[in-house]
């Protein structure tokens, strides 16, 4: 909520590229879902999965926001981070092979992106995003 009168920098006129008012008690709501699908960041295909895109990705400090930022960003965030890199570690380390299963046939699936068409995933959107019917996998240890 705006503490005094102010401007935010880009999304007024036609082109959205002028400034926009704020008047002092204006609430002001932004998407991380929307800012995280801009094409002009993370190209024409950003609604789809393509985890490779980040492989060449170029992006600005505000571009990718999972944490949020500024004086209120995660105090979690490097926790997180070394969390979930561990976790994955791990698993690449006692498994030798991840597979996607159908719960309902028990048949293997295509790696998400791989088939374009596939509509089986669906996501659970909050605060955070995440599998809305879960994740279900074949792993085979490593010998
Ligand atoms: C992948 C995991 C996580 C994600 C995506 C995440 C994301 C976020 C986001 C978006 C915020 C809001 C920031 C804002 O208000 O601008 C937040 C706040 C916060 N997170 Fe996390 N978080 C994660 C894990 C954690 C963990 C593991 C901890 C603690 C061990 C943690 C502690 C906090 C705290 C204390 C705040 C409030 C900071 C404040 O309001 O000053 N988070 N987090």
């Amino acid at each position: 909520m705006a503490v005094k009168r102010t401007t935010i920098p880009h999304g007024g006129g036609s082109d959205k590229q002028s400034p926009i008012v704020i008047e002092k008690g204006q609430v002001v709501v932004y998407s991380v879902y929307a800012m995280h699908r801009r094409p002009e960041v993370y190209g024409d295909d950003a609604e789809e999965f393509n985890p490779e895109r980040w492989e060449t990705l170029k992006m600005g400090a505000w571009d990718y926001l999972p944490f949020n930022g500024g004086p209120r960003i995660c105090l979690g965030q490097q926790y997180a981070l070394v969390e979930a890199s561990y976790v994955v570690i791990r698993m690449l380390q006692k498994y030798q092979d991840i597979v996607g299963i159908d719960p309902t046939t028990g048949n293997e699936i295509p790696s998400l992106g791989e088939d374009k068409t596939d509509k089986s995933f669906r996501e659970r959107l909050g605060l955070t995003m995440s599998c809305l019917d879960g994740v279900h996998v074949k792993l085979t240890p490593a010998v």
